[in-house]
């Protein structure tokens, strides 16, 4: 029987050091792209894909994440006063049921794998899915709806997965690939941040998973990889041929905003998708290009 796909674990508790001095006091994940804060579109992603439980692994000055969600009752009640309803919408959109969130703390930074075992009490023994929020995804579809659909059918893990330039593999956690059936790719092997010369392939991991709670039985030994930090791609590595792994190609495209080049290109296309804008944009766009 597949189990249906309920939870979410969102980490949030990187340093951001690739895009200081903006994220020194601030989380990278309230930086805004047009007008909502990374986080926000990933839990907007999450929840059109049926998921209600949210666990934000969080870490120090993360704080302004968790109250995103919370009622803001003195704004509500100026908007009101004010009949300022469209603006009193919006702050309704980033406003999660009671009882929806829930974080847990990872006091140092020891790596994905380390912050994804730190949620264990809340995996429990369902599937979840995790969604780096500064990987921003536009698609026609929601990404983590893509991943859904494709758990439902194969009932196991599913990674989205994307082509990154040879010479860019030592950034990414990368597939080894077996048979390929449409946009699924059988995993066989996982291999994270390899050199361009070792790696089985250029289909890269992006930020979002749909995984197998067994994978917190391996994540719990705590082993080192790659930067000396405890990564979950080794931990995924160990599930492969205990439960179902497959690769998606997801239709959309990815923007690695914890980049600063990134966060701009996702500026320039998220604002070219808002019909209130996106005259205005490309029109300014023209005097710099
Ligand atoms: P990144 O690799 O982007 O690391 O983490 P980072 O620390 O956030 O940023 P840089 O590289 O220093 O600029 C990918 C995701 O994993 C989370 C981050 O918050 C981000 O969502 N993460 C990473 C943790 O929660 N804990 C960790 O120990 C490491």
């Amino acid at each position: 029987m597949i189990k249906p796909l309920r939870k979410a674990v969102l980490p949030v508790a990187g340093l951001g050091t690739r895009f200081l001095p903006a994220t020194k006091a601030m989380a990278k994940e309230m930086l805004p792209v047009v007008d909502k804060p990374l986080i926000q579109y990933a839990v907007e992603e999450a929840r059109a894909a049926g998921i209600q439980q949210f666990c934000l692994v969080t870490g120090r000055g993360k704080t302004a994440i968790v109250e995103h969600f919370d009622i803001a009752y003195e704004l509500e009640s100026t908007l009101r006063a004010r009949a300022k309803d469209a603006e009193l919408a919006l702050l309704r959109e980033a406003q999660l049921p009671p009882g929806a969130v829930v974080t847990v703390r990872q006091q140092e930074p020891l790596g994905l794998g380390h912050a994804i075992w730190c949620a264990r009490a809340f995996i429990g023994e369902d599937p979840f899915a995790i969604l780096l929020p500064d990987d921003l995804v536009l698609s026609e579809t929601p990404c983590t709806m893509q991943l859904a659909d494709a758990y439902y059918q194969t009932g196991g893990c599913v990674v989205a997965v994307t082509e990154v330039p040879r010479e860019q593999t030592n950034r990414y956690g990368i597939l080894d690939i077996g048979h390929e059936d449409g946009r699924l790719v059988e995993v066989r092997g996982l291999v994270e941040k390899p050199r361009p010369e070792d790696a089985p392939s250029n289909l890269s991991i992006i930020g979002r998973y749909v995984l197998m709670p067994q994978v917190l039985e391996h994540l719990s030994r705590m082993e080192r990889g790659a930067g000396n930090e405890v990564q979950l791609t080794d931990a995924m590595a160990k599930l492969i041929g205990h439960v179902p792994f497959h690769g998606l190609r997801f239709e959309g495209r990815r923007f690695d905003c914890g980049d600063k080049v990134g966060f701009l290109e996702a500026q320039i296309a998220f604002a070219l998708k808002r019909p209130e804008m996106a005259g205005a944009v490309r029109s300014f766009l023209k005097n710099y290009v």
